[in-house]
């Protein structure tokens, strides 16, 4: 058996940074809510060819980052290396085009076979949002300004900018193709192996490279901008009028092209530069051909995914938690009192640690570790006169209450 620990690039998540991850995605669900989506879990694997073909087979998650496996009964199947197929695929599959537009929220594991590093991992967690229906580039300013609010609501937008590109209709990409194929040709001694693959098979893919050397070439490439179609060019400015009316700040890359094939019309990561390589905690964009492409109606969508590794570790606070109330009977013939007073009072709303083992200052000890601020102990004497021993674990004091008042003393003293 190999080694008792987790798989190379999974972990496990405990303490601070489960409190942390917990943050982002309870913020995320409220503000989404307040947005009108609503939650939408789709299953953690999916045929592999719901991921294969949208997200690209020359794309770098298709061509050697995906977990597929066949199932016992021969199926092809895949865990979901991100959500966006997934949220597709469960549109079409539940018929959903009677209800649009559709505002779905997800969060949960994926899975990527990359080489770890910090920020990166094979099991990873985002927090996902896709608005379907709307070919409108005001949707993709909802969207947007939903990644944002949610970036000010954890208190990390100082450290973040959005990154804002389009990559056009069908008719621009493939002018712009052309142009990036011309200018690679005359490149090509100056091109990565893996680039030299991807000029046959998805030139614009190069743009995305991490090779020092193809980042040189990639420094003069031709710019999409100057390939935009009228139409394009017009949803791209409505959109950041859009922005400019939300008041959201951004800045242009014409070079951003995303890791996934799907993308149409707006691509858009938001960037930091406090978690070293590892730095675009959303990214997402608008994928108006991927519905029709699964088999679905021809129905237009934008949407955004974050990481939520990544938005934890830039929190600068760890997360306010309850603190809890210690609970300690000091023998077995109270430990149906005690049982019975915790139960209540976690009714009542108080966080109660119920705390039945070791002597006194041991159990005192466990309590401080814990934060709490409260002990309530109960001997002999509290149980045959019905009144608590409470400690007051900061103050260091204690106080005698009866057992009815608990709550309402507890309540009194902000516990
Ligand atoms: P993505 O850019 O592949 O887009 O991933 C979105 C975010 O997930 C990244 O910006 C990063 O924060 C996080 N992430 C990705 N891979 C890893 C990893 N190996 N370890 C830790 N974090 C990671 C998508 O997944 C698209 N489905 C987004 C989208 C939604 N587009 C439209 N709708």
């Amino acid at each position: 058996m190999k080694k008792l620990q987790p798989a190379r690039g999974t972990r496990d998540i405990y303490g601070s940074e489960a409190n942390r991850m917990q943050k982002v995605v309870d913020s995320f669900r409220t503000l989404g809510a307040g947005f009108g989506f609503e939650d939408l879990a789709t299953p953690i694997f999916e045929f592999t060819e719901v991921f294969s073909r949208p997200l690209g087979e020359s794309s770098d998650i298709v061509s050697k980052e995906m977990y597929g496996f066949e199932d016992r009964g021969g199926e092809a199947l895949t865990l979901r290396p991100e959500f966006t197929a997934g949220v597709s695929r469960a549109f079409v599959s539940g018929g959903m085009q009677q209800n649009l537009p559709c505002r779905f929220m997800s969060h949960g594991p994926l899975f990527r076979y990359e080489r770890p590093q910090k920020g990166r991992y094979r099991q990873f967690h985002q927090i996902n949002a896709e608005l379907i229906g709307p070919a409108d580039p005001l949707a993709d300013v909802e969207v947007l300004t939903l990644g944002w609010r949610l970036l000010e609501a954890l208190g990390v937008s100082g450290d973040v900018t959005l990154v804002l590109n389009s990559l056009g209709d069908p008719e621009s990409r493939a002018n712009y193709r052309d142009a990036l194929v011309a200018y690679y040709e005359d490149h090509r001694s100056a091109l990565s192996e893996d680039s030299l693959t991807r000029l046959a098979t998805n030139p614009l893919r190069i743009l995305d490279s991490k090779d020092d050397g193809d980042k040189t070439v990639n420094e003069g490439a031709p710019s999409i901008a100057d390939h935009l179609s009228d139409a394009a060019r017009a949803f791209f400015d409505r959109v950041q009028a859009g922005l400019a009316a939300t008041g959201i700040p951004y800045t242009l890359n014409p070079h951003l092209v995303r890791g996934l094939d799907y993308y149409t019309h707006t691509a858009f990561e938001f960037i930091t530069d406090a978690l070293g390589a590892q730095g675009t905690v959303i990214g997402g964009g608008r994928y108006d051909g991927l519905i029709k492409q699964l088999g679905g109606p021809d129905t237009p969508a934008i949407g955004f995914a974050g990481g939520i590794e990544r938005l934890a570790m830039l929190l600068a606070e760890e997360p306010a938690v309850q603190a809890p109330i210690f609970m300690m009977p000091m023998g077995d013939s109270q430990a149906l009192t005690a049982l019975s007073l915790a139960d209540s009072l976690r009714l009542d709303g108080f966080k109660v640690i119920a705390d039945r083992s070791g002597n006194l200052g041991k159990r005192l000890k466990r309590a401080d570790a814990a934060a709490a601020r409260f002990a309530i102990i109960l001997g002999e004497t509290e149980c045959a006169t019905n009144m608590a021993t409470v400690k007051d674990l900061t103050a260091s004091d204690q106080h005698n209450i009866a057992f009815d008042a608990l709550g309402a003393w507890l309540r009194e003293q902000d516990a």
